[in-house]
Parts: structure tokens; C-alpha cells; sequence
């Protein structure tokens, strides 16, 4: 049985939004504290909506297909909603991952979260989404919605 779904595989092989902004208005960087794999998003803005995003991963396959589906998934969202995507909802429109592969889903979801930071600390701005978020975190893989992290390889997903 193949692992990964002919969707997962598509933007593996052929990724969206790939590459960097040159100056952009937000980048984030995130490396994950289950595999030390990371990842960097640079978002465009305008008026508060994100007019485009790229991403650069050094990651697994996993990462890769899920960042190039989280950077098409905010391009054209506010800033308020593409703080309200989760990680759970990137894996949904991927259609599936295996369960330990969650955690490389949880990259591409924190990723976008710090480029907004990073909009917001140059901006001044304030957003809801981004209350009690802290880009360097590196503990955070019990709080995102639908990952409990590696250690458990997937089991908490099942209960
Ligand atoms: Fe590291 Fe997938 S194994 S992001």
C-alpha cells in the first residue's frame, strides 16, 4: 500500500510557491523540534491580505507537499485568516498523512505563523491570532491541533 496519496505525491514532485521574496514583508523560519528539518516562508502584503507567499524547504517529502499546499492555501486570505489556518486543515487538503508524518505539517503551519510575526513586529501591528505565539518556541509540538508530536508515533491521533 502506498504511503502517501497521489495529491501529497503531485506537490512533492511538483511543488507550488517554491523560492524566496525578495524583500518581503514577513519572514519566518522554523525548524522542527521532532527532526530538525525547517523551513522558510516570505509572505507579500497588501492592505492586510497576503498577495503572495514562497517557501524554501529543507525537509522531508511531507514538508515539502505540505508547505507548497499551506502557501497556495494563504495566498489571498487576511492576515486574521491565515492565522486562523491550522495544521489539521493543511493535512485535510492534502487529503491525508501518514500519522507520523503530522509533525512535518506542524512546520509549514508554524512557518506561516512566524512570516506574520515578523509582518507584525515591523509593522506594530496586533493580531489575535498571534496572542501567546512565540516564533522560537521549540516545545510546541503538543499544542498544535491534531499533532501530539513523534513521540507517541501517531498513537493519540487514534484515541
Ligand atoms: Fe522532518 Fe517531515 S520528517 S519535516
Amino acid at each position: 500500500m502506498a504511503m502517501y496519496n497521489e495529491k501529497v505525491m503531485d506537490h512533492f514532485m511538483n511543488p507550488r510557491n517554491m523560492g524566496e521574496i525578495e524583500n518581503p514583508d514577513g519572514k519566518g523560519v522554523y525548524g522542527s523540534p521532532v527532526c530538525g528539518d525547517m523551513m522558510q516562508i516570505t509572505i507579500r502584503v497588501k492592505d492586510d491580505v497576503i498577495t503572495d507567499a514562497k517557501f524554501k524547504t529543507f525537509g522531508c517529502g511531507s514538508a515539502i507537499a505540505s508547505s507548497s499546499i499551506a502557501a497556495a492555501m494563504i495566498i489571498g486570505k487576511t492576515i486574521d485568516e491565515a492565522l486562523a489556518l491550522t495544521n489539521k486543515q493543511i493535512i485535510e487538503e492534502l487529503g491525508g498523512l501518514p500519522d507520523v508524518k503530522i509533525h512535518c505539517s506542524v512546520l509549514a503551519d508554524h512557518a506561516i505563523k512566524s512570516s506574520i510575526y515578523d509582518y507584525a513586529q515591523k509593522t506594530g501591528k496586533t493580531y489575535a491570532g498571534l496572542e501567546g505565539f512565540d516564533p522560537n518556541a521549540d516545545d510546541d509540538d503538543h499544542d498544535v491541533e491534531g499533532c501530539h508530536g513523534e513521540a507517541c508515533g501517531g498513537e493519540c491521533e487514534k484515541k
